[in-house]
């Protein structure tokens, strides 16, 4: 495993999912990483500092000095030691403090003094994640080269539901994994992903358009760059932050996708065509604003099909590249995606449900099968979209070693 050897401290922070860094910690001691925790005072309300000394097999520390022994904790050192610095739970406080260098207490010095990769794992209210001032302390704490592991969806600890849920344990062995993997699997490998939706004007100030947040693009995008390709990422209209490591393209309408899509398809050796691209737009665009006028209680607007990007590109490919659709169906799913898989000649496509609570567009989970082209279709549980897109890269990467 990529991680067996390496020195990882551990930061635990004062959040009820403190209880989580038990199991984090033996999960990255079986992994076969030196793990030294170094907790917040505030994080030893909430887990004894026993229970992570005795599960990393060092003692925990929490102060720069040690009255009982004399020993002082020597910042500097333990963050020269560490091969990466992994603070998770990373709370509000901390966040913030990072996000300033603030420096009061021996975490915080050691986040100034560390030379390795820092990972920071957030969990909090979703109202606290949801602030500004958390994000633009998560903004800057990416300026900083930091990288960030989301939280994740879910019910909270205060009874609401909604982002900020720490990450799965596994989940954040897994972001070190991929991060220490040499070469990464998609190393070398150009990417294309489309995500969001289009807009398609009607008039200068109206357009049609569907419910596509793009996040599910986005979190294939971010996650085929964490695991080294070259993401080339053409967007439609979202209000989404550009995932670390990719090339974005704006667009707004079908056909500026089309477009963007043919210039960079050719060099792609996975596309995954996510966007939910409008399937009509309108014959023509009035240069002026429509007025309703005061008799009229009608009004029409006359619909052209547009090109069907992904069948296109299917047409295209050739042996070496792998082609990936979506389909979003209401009515006999499975039936309607294998059609499209045929038609459009990919190499899988990923269901989308409408019909499961807490899957779809707008929200932070999503519900998929993925069906293959001997029609073997895999069924997956209900999952934030970042775990979605792992099982997604997950099956691209075993396409792409066969
Ligand atoms: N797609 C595309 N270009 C379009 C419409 C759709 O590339 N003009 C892609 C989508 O990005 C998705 C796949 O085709 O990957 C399936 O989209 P979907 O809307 O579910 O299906 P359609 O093929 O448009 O068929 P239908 O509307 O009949 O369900």
């Amino acid at each position: 495993m990529a991680i067996r050897g390496k020195q990882v401290l551990l930061g635990v922070c004062g959040s009820i999912a403190a209880y989580k860094s038990a199991h984090l910690t033996r999960l990255l001691v079986k992994a076969g990483a030196e793990v030294q925790v170094v907790m917040t005072p505030d994080a030893t309300n909430f887990i004894a500092p026993l229970t992570l000394a005795t599960l990393s097999g060092k003692p925990v520390l929490v102060d720069y000095f040690d009255p009982a022994s004399g020993e002082w904790n020597n910042h500097v050192h333990l963050a020269l030691a560490a091969d990466a610095v992994v603070v998770a739970p990373a709370s509000a406080n901390t966040l913030a403090k990072f996000a300033q260098g603030l420096c009061d207490n021996l975490l915080c010095a050691i986040y100034l003094s560390a030379k390795s990769p820092v990972f920071v794992a957030p969990a909090m209210d979703l109202d606290m994640w949801q602030h500004g001032a958390t994000q633009a302390n998560m903004a800057r704490l990416k300026s900083f080269g930091n990288h960030i592991i989301p939280p994740n969806d879910g019910p909270l600890a205060s009874g609401l539901s909604g982002t900020g849920r720490l990450a799965e344990p596994e989940q954040i062995v897994g972001a070190l994994v991929v991060h220490f993997s040499d070469p990464k699997p998609l190393a070398g490998k150009r990417a294309l992903v489309t995500a969001g939706p289009t807009h398609e004007a009607i008039d200068p100030v109206r357009y049609i358009s569907n419910h596509s947040s793009g996040k599910m693009g986005y979190a294939i995008a971010t996650e085929l760059a964490s695991l080294g390709a070259d993401v080339v990422l053409v967007s439609g209209p979202t209000n989404l932050p550009v995932p670390d490591g990719t090339k974005i393209v704006p667009v707004t309408t079908a056909a500026e996708m089309l477009n963007a899509c043919l210039t960079e398809f050719d060099k792609a050796d996975i596309t995954v065509m996510s966007a939910a691209v409008a399937d009509f737009t309108s014959k023509s665009v009035a240069d002026r604003k429509i007025k309703k006028g005061n008799e009229e209680h009608q009004f029409a607007i006359e619909l052209v099909k547009t090109t069907d990007i992904l069948a296109v590109l299917g047409e295209r490919k050739s042996k070496r590249q792998i082609l990936i659709g979506f389909a979003l169906e209401t009515d006999d799913g499975l039936a309607s995606a294998k059609e499209k898989l045929r038609r459009k000649n990919l190499d899988f496509i990923v269901l989308n449900s409408m019909q499961d609570e807490g899957a779809g567009f707008a929200g932070d989970s999503n519900k998929i099968t993925i069906i293959d082209r001997n029609h073997v279709a895999e069924e997956f549980d209900l999952k934030p979209k970042s775990e979605v897109a792992a099982d997604i890269c997950t099956r691209i990467i075993s396409l792409i070693s066969r």
